[in-house]
């Protein structure tokens, strides 16, 4: 207790110097298409350097990248490019105009490519929460695939997605922008009638980004206000803005000063929890990533050589997969760690895949059921809910049962410890799983749901026939499969006293 206490207030000590602005990763997708002017693009960048002057820039606070596009996307620099804000400001201010000749914009091959830039490698921290500002002069070349690929953003990475309506050809109101946005449209979507109107939306986007810092109106800049529709604009506005001072029969004051206290008690033990979590987080990581194992390995160089725009690549776990070796852990934390993983928010497709070669013997083959059993037994599984498929193999691989085969728990349970009995026989062609794994698991036949996250579980006791193959095959997985844990089992796999290792990649 006297330690718990101890800790609690150095943690508490430490977290009133740490916790400054917000953990947050922010991207621009910035509109470069031909109808954009030199002045356009400077009064862009001039937002967004104004912007970011108020932020807290660094590793532990804010990362940003900028990436423009007309009917295609570049990044002028990524999360990691800047870590702090004097650099991080001469890059904005050294952006140059370039005339495009292209008048399309394909707003949604842009965000497509975003999902790229929040991988590890270049520079996203998987804990940081995920901005993308979406700025705007016109429609996109397809709207409704814009919207997938904002909601895709919205369901991989829970990200806030803000949109920048400019100029007549859009409007407050406009189907694309609104579904670019998050939801509500009133705080996601900012529609002014030109660029030079960027200047008096910095005060209500900047808190946006990190609620702790305002801005106020400059001068000279004034907030747009539609012609037409403006009480009703203003009317919006107010409201959100007067909800604190409708105490009219108290002193505004003492009000005023009792919830600041009080905002800052929360605020404080806000930061408590989220520093504890983020701790436990981090040693969650370092605890499961072997930088040596075959698949890991694949995801790097998957990541290194191919950040193919144009490739769907979806969010994989590959934080710090270059730095520490992987720890045991043992046979009960693997499992919450798979399970904390998997009940999340979002549901999952769970494909367990599972060696049946003559790795372990008959009684360990059974402790592994179990674990499945064990991690199966503590989801919710239902056709809404999270599903679930098991696929042996050996030298080649057997769906035992389908995504959708099993609609309620007690029957994809008795159906998991029906393996029990198979014979551990045959050679370890993993590469051929996996390929499987993609073709037969992951379609729609099989009842894939595009709306959840994917996510296999590997079990396996030792290196496969054809490591080579194998990171092909694992490469071509991560296409379709957004998670992809391995868990090693036994002598042949690692050194180690204890049974089971863990990794996420
Ligand atoms: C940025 O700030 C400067 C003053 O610091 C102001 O003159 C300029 O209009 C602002 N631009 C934008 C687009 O906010
Ligand atoms: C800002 O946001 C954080 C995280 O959502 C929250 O914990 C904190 O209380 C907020 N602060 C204010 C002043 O609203």
């Amino acid at each position: 207790m006297m330690l718990r206490t101890t800790v609690f207030l150095i943690i508490f000590g430490l977290s009133l110097t740490y916790c400054r602005g917000a953990y947050k990763d922010v991207l621009w997708l910035v509109d470069a298409s031909s109808s954009v002017s030199a002045d356009d693009h400077a009064l862009t960048m001039g937002f967004i350097y104004n912007v970011t002057s108020y932020l807290t820039i660094g590793d532990n606070d804010i990362r940003m990248g900028v990436v423009k596009f007309d009917d295609e996307a570049n990044a002028l620099f990524e999360l990691d490019d800047n870590n702090n804000k004097a650099s991080l400001l001469s890059a904005i201010n050294s952006i140059s105009y370039t005339q495009s000749t292209v008048s399309s914009r394909k707003t949604m091959d842009a965000l497509t490519y975003t999902r790229t830039l929040y991988l590890s490698i270049k520079g996203g921290r998987s804990d940081a929460g995920k901005v993308v500002i979406v700025i705007e002069s016109g429609p996109s070349t397809n709207t409704p695939l814009t919207i997938t690929k904002a909601n895709d953003l919205r369901t991989s990475y829970g990200a806030e997605v803000f949109a920048i309506g400019i100029g007549s050809d859009l409007s407050k109101t406009n189907d694309e922008l609104q579904g670019i946005a998050n939801d509500p449209d009133s705080y996601y979507v900012e529609y002014i009638g030109g660029f030079i109107n960027l200047c008096g939306i910095v005060p209500s986007i900047l808190p946006k980004i990190d609620n702790e810092t305002t801005a106020t109106m400059l001068d000279g800049c004034d907030e747009w206000v539609e012609p037409t529709t403006a009480e009703i604009t203003s009317t919006e506005r107010m409201t959100e803005a007067t909800i604190s001072q409708t105490n009219e029969g108290l002193d505004i004051g003492a009000v005023v000063g009792i919830l600041l206290s009080c905002l800052l008690i929360l605020a404080i033990l806000a930061c408590v929890l989220y520093l504890l979590y983020k701790r436990k987080r981090r040693k969650d990581k370092k605890d499961q990533i072997s930088p040596e194992d075959d698949i890991v390995k694949a995801v790097n160089e998957y990541n290194d050589t191919s950040l193919g725009e144009k490739r769907h690549m979806y969010k994989r776990d590959t934080s710090n997969i270059s730095i520490t070796p992987t720890k045991t852990m043992s046979e009960k934390d693997t499992m919450f760690t798979v399970y904390e993983n998997l009940e999340k928010e979002v549901s999952h497709h769970i494909t367990f895949l599972v060696d049946t070669t003559a790795g372990v013997s008959k009684d360990e083959f059974h402790q592994i059921v179990d674990f499945i059993y064990n991690i199966t037994s503590r989801l919710t599984i239902g056709t809404n809910d999270n599903m679930v498929a098991l696929v042996t193999f050996n030298t080649s691989p057997k769906t035992e049962f389908d995504l959708n085969d099993k609609s309620d728990k007690s029957s994809v349970l008795d159906a998991i410890t029906s393996i029990k009995n198979h014979s551990l026989t045959g050679s370890r062609e993993t590469h051929f799983a996996l390929s499987y794994i993609g073709d037969n698991i992951y379609v729609q036949s099989s009842g894939m749901r595009t709306d959840a996250q994917s996510s296999m579980l590997l079990i396996r006791y030792g290196q496969s026939v054809t490591p080579t193959q194998t990171q092909f095959a694992a490469l071509f997985l991560l296409s379709t499969v957004q998670t992809i844990y391995v868990i090693g089992v036994g002598s042949l796999m690692f050194e180690t006293t204890e049974r089971i290792d863990f990794f996420q990649t």
